[in-house]
């Protein structure tokens, strides 16, 4: 059938909505829609897209007024008669039509602290428990679409704010980086409230409505960072216990200090130890899989393979079939 829309035309010098009526077909998706008018009707439409599956981050849009992504908005959403408006993130600055400028959004993610190895260990030797991993694997999730970023009304009512307001995807990193057993930095939660602007977030939770990884940015990451920053500052009791027990301090004066340490060879008993499974005497691993009765799937090695593989096709150590 034949639908609705109205799409935002223009550029950095302005522009207004265009009316068209197009095609739309059961099961499609609004970026659907815009390539078949991109085919059509207006070839010079512009709009960014890469994965149409919900996964680049790309075809962030406002659609009704609602921050979305193209690609993951069904047409059956909307009823038969209502007319669909389109018009590009009004948080960023407008290149053409749908495209707009987020490097705004790049520029606070190199802002953004990294990652801090702990001394002394290689790349490969960290090991971590896997509730630690639990605890921030939410927020690996980010598709850096940015949504939040366009939603949140600090900034997208407060041009003026953008300078000193990092914005709730660089919170949710933020406390990714916090939570990680192994980051040496202990100066998160002071970058966040004091770098990054955590204090202008009145917790309004419109980021974590519109994140299409249903990341609970608010009550997962920012919340607990606020509660964080206030634990450290306020509570007398956490003021005192820091002036007792100042890691930097123990550590000064040659203490060992218990925290998520990465275990290595030396890890004295009672720190955490390895847990990937023990090599073989070559550096390989054993893989049990292949030697299990059932195998699970249909095989990616093909239909005429048959376990277990043969020595030379493998590049792991192979289990003694005895
Ligand atoms: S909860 Fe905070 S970061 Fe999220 S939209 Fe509201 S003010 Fe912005
Ligand atoms: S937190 Fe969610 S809404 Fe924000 S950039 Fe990441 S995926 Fe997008
Ligand atoms: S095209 Fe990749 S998220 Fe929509």
């Amino acid at each position: 059938m034949k639908r609705h829309f109205r799409v935002w035309r223009g550029d950095s010098s302005g522009g207004d909505l265009e009316d068209f009526d197009v095609e739309v077909n059961e099961g499609e998706v609004v970026l659907d829609v815009i390539h078949r008018l991109q085919a059509t009707q207006t070839p010079d439409l512009a709009c960014r897209w890469n994965c149409k599956a919900g996964k680049c981050g790309s075809c962030s849009m406002e659609i009704n007024g609602m921050p979305r992504l193209g690609c993951m908005t069904r047409m059956s959403t909307f009823t038969a008669d209502e007319t669909v408006t389109i018009t590009p993130l009004r948080t960023f600055p407008v290149i053409r039509d749908l495209v707009t400028d987020v490097s705004f959004n790049y520029e606070k993610a190199r802002e953004t602290p990294a990652f801090a190895p702990p001394a002394g260990v290689a790349p490969g030797e960290y090991r971590m428990q896997q509730v630690d991993v639990e605890r921030s694997q939410e927020f690996r999730k980010c598709i850096e679409c940015f949504l939040c970023q366009n939603t949140c009304h600090v900034v997208r009512d407060h041009e003026e704010n953008k300078e000193a307001f990092a914005g709730p995807r660089f919170f949710i990193r933020a406390a990714e980086l916090d939570m990680h057993p192994l980051d040496a930095r202990t100066d998160r939660k002071q970058h966040a409230q004091q770098g990054q602007g955590l204090g202008f977030c009145n917790i309004t939770k419109c980021c974590t409505e519109v994140c299409p990884e249903h990341i609970k940015i608010t009550d997962n990451a920012i919340i607990p960072m606020k509660e964080r920053v206030v634990d450290r500052r306020y509570d007398p009791l956490v003021r005192l216990g820091r002036k007792i027990f100042r890691r930097d301090q123990l550590e000064a004066a040659g203490e060992s200090v218990p925290r998520a340490t990465p275990a290595t060879a030396e890890t004295p008993s009672g720190r955490r130890l390895p847990e990937s499974p023990a090599l073989g005497p070559d550096g390989r691993l054993d893989i049990a899989e292949l030697s299990a009765p059932i195998q699970g799937g249909p095989s990616p090695f093909g239909e005429d393979i048959t376990f277990p593989l043969p020595p030379e096709r493998v590049t792991y150590h192979h289990p003694d079939p005895s």
